[in-house]
């Protein structure tokens, strides 16, 4: 065929060609032409998927900005090493930092108070619970007294309580206890039990966790008899016991944690936590001390994802305090947020996902 184009081109026109020879090339013409047209087409469509269109920057930077507080955890955990922004800024929004002194985390909701670690504070902020507690239930006399942020939660679970059972028996005997105080029950019940039954119920002086205000104990009190009557939980109170955590309460020493705790297990004995902790808690039948173990797992740049349902989910951080020095404690800066010392060793931040924003 290239010998007959060579022919074609270099024909002499003078002498004729016959016309089906003419014809016959400029078909050969006109198929080479196709095959090579066909060809580059081909070639054009392969090279289009290899490489396909590149986003200009805008493009590229609206689809990092996609990234939302309900990305899961796992998928978002890598921080990002361009800005140095915490995690917590791509799920939470912008942040803020709090400079923490070593002694605050001796101060909040979430302090571990037990046999190894001793209460720092001292009844500070709580109130007679008489003046101000709802009529749902009872307080023995005025020197019971509560950490006043925490009795509006107590109310709360007692008037629901009331309203499904109409039973006003309850009484809190017991809320926030000196060192002096926990010094004479001690006492009292060594003389009562000995040294080894009364370390199964009663915290040394200093190691009670009603010293910081926000634990009460339960009693049910019959005003016929005017008598006062263990508090076990069972019966209509298995209401309680069961639905404490959505205000903020657990059962501090649940059966079979004895070895966790430190203590048998007292049905009376509630402690508040905040609502995220108390659900997490009982969600997984931990104790304070395990949710503690496993929030600090979780640090700025891996929160802890707490999933309540609806619109009841927080991520919580535990920050190690410096000791002696500033701690400086990242938070959101446009979310509701918690910051709680856990006692011993830092800081856990609780911080509320805002799903409307
Ligand atoms: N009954 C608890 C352990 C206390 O004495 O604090
Ligand atoms: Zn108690």
């Amino acid at each position: 065929m290239i010998a007959k184009i060579k022919k074609f081109l270099i024909v002499d026109f003078s002498k004729c060609l016959t016309l089906g020879d003419q014809l016959k090339i400029m078909f050969e013409i006109l198929f080479i032409s196709w095959v090579l047209f066909t060809l580059v087409y081909i070639v054009t469509l392969i090279r289009g998927h290899a490489a396909p269109d590149i986003p200009s920057s805008a493009e590229t930077s609206q689809v990092s900005e996609v990234s939302h507080p309900e990305t899961s955890v796992e998928s978002s955990a890598e921080p990002s090493e361009e800005t140095a922004e915490p995690v917590i800024s791509s799920l939470l929004g912008e942040t803020q930092t709090l400079p923490l002194g070593y002694d605050e985390i001796y101060k909040g909701d979430l302090v571990l108070v037990n046999k190894q670690y001793p209460c720092h504070s001292d009844g500070e902020g709580t109130v007679p619970l008489m003046g101000i507690k709802s009529d749902s239930y009872m307080a023995t006399d005025y020197t019971v007294s509560l950490n006043e942020a925490i009795v509006p939660n107590l109310d709360n679970m007692l008037d629901d309580f009331y309203d499904i059972y109409g039973e006003s028996e309850i009484m809190v005997a017991c809320g926030y206890r000196s060192r002096s105080n926990q010094e004479e029950i001690f006492a009292n019940e060594v003389d009562e039990v000995g040294e080894e039954e009364a370390e199964q119920w009663v915290a040394r002086p200093g190691y009670s966790e009603h010293q910081t205000g926000l634990v009460l104990d339960f009693t049910l009190y019959n005003d016929t008899e005017q008598s006062s009557l263990k508090y076990d939980g069972t019966g209509i109170y298995s209401w309680i016991n069961e639905n404490s955590y959505r205000y903020g309460f657990i059962v501090r020493y649940p059966y079979g944690k004895e070895e966790i705790t430190g203590y048998n297990h007292e049905s009376w004995h509630f402690r508040y936590v905040g609502y995220a902790a108390a659900y997490y808690i009982n969600a997984n039948e931990l104790t304070l001390e395990e949710y503690i173990k496993t929030v600090q797992q979780h640090g700025v740049d891996d929160p802890m994802l707490i999933d309540a349902g609806s619109e009841d989910k927080w991520y919580v951080y535990y920050i190690p305090a410096k000791k002696d020095q500033t701690t400086n404690v990242i938070v959101p800066r446009n979310v509701d947020y918690t910051v709680s010392g856990d006692n011993f060793s830092g800081f856990i931040v609780t911080a509320k996902v805002d799903i409307k924003g």
